[in-house]
């Protein structure tokens, strides 16, 4: 909360092409906030570097990550809207927080444990505190609400166990946030293995649908998409692929798995696939063309880059200087 006002907070990496999963699990949901809330949506190439990015593509998604972002419907005159390396007080606050975080809490996450397993070589520092980095992200702005896919939901929890193990030593220090993940789309699974989550960096190009796949792509990949031997569409445990689907096609439809039986009864799987394709690649097509809009003009996003990160920069610098000052730093003006 600031000035009265509740807060909304999240992130993306810039570390792969954005999928539909990072679209129906965040994105689209992040300007539901907008009106209401003092919002605040972050490009974090911080966490994008605890693995190996080459620095032409990781300055390119950072670019359309932030056009991703304007396309989805947050109007940078209503959103604040910036780059996590141009605020310092993120890595500064990460720093603080380290302090008050557990070894055992961060061998304890989830997506460390996988991602130490799917990257044995570079099993580095920052990929252990990760969270907190993210802790700070979330922190620094008194953050009220954290809309995220399910994957970031523990990750959120610990932001809350550090806001409180702080505000313990140090009342009235942050805002205990809370993770908002929606009821449908918070883990859309990849379509080749649909036990795994879609992930940005799955190597399969085809388990994946991403955001800027061109129309045929899209139905091509849902077309190929793996499910069962069954042929009747409907929701039931062990049908992974056609309960993803049905869950893919329910966010882009608003229809519920009643409706969508019996809008596909009778019907095969191929059917059902196709339909998926098209309303997906329905809802993609205007977000598709809004982003080619907004990436041409690189001075434009440049300048918003700025303005965004000097808005960003006004309420961080005041809660760093806020904690700083508790915990004894000396202050010189
Ligand atoms: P990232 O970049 O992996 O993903 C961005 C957002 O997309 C969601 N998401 C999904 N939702 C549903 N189904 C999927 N298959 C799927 N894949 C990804 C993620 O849950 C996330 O909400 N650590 C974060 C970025 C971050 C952050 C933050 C988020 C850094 N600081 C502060 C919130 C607040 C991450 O890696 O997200």
């Amino acid at each position: 909360m600031f000035n009265d006002q509740k807060v909304s907070f999240s992130g993306v990496q810039p570390s792969g092409n954005l999928t539909i999963g990072n679209y129906l699990g965040a994105l689209r949901n992040f300007s539901t906030y907008s009106e209401a809330y003092k919002t605040f949506y972050c490009v974090v190439d911080g966490h994008a570097i605890t693995v190996r990015q080459v620095p032409a593509d990781l300055r390119r998604r950072t670019y359309e990550t932030l056009a991703l972002y304007m396309a989805c419907g947050l109007d940078p005159n209503k959103n604040t809207l910036y780059v996590q390396s141009h605020v310092h007080e993120h890595a500064e606050l990460s720093w603080i927080l380290n302090c008050f975080t557990m070894f055992g809490e961060l061998s304890r996450m989830t997506q460390f444990k996988d991602k130490s397993a799917k990257h044995a070589d570079n099993i580095n520092a920052g990929l252990f505190t990760y969270p907190v980095l993210m802790a700070a992200d979330i922190l620094l702005y008194q953050t009220d609400v954290v809309p995220v896919g399910i994957d970031q939901k523990q990750h959120v929890e610990l932001a809350r166990d550090i806001a409180t193990r702080f505000n313990a030593v140090f009342p009235d220090t942050f805002t205990i946030p809370e993770p908002v993940v929606a009821k449908s789309g918070m883990k859309i699974m990849s379509l080749a293995d649909p036990t795994k989550k879609m992930s940005k960096s799955d190597e399969n190009v085809n388990a994946v649908v991403y955001i800027l796949d061109d129309r045929d792509t899209i139905i091509r990949k849902f077309k190929r998409a793996v499910t069962d031997s069954d042929t009747c569409v409907r929701y039931a445990e062990g049908k992974d692929g056609i309960n993803n689907l049905m869950s893919i096609y329910s966010c882009f439809t608003g229809k519920t798995n009643e409706e969508i039986e019996r809008e596909f009864e009778g019907k095969g799987y191929g059917d059902f696939k196709a339909a998926v394709g098209e309303v997906c690649a329905d809802a993609l097509a205007p977000v598709q063309e809004k982003f080619n809009a907004f990436l041409s003009d690189k001075a434009q996003l440049e300048a918003q880059m700025k303005k965004g990160a000097e808005e960003a920069s006004y309420y961080a610098r005041r809660t760093l200087s806020k904690v700083q000052k508790k915990i004894g730093f000396v202050q010189v003006k």
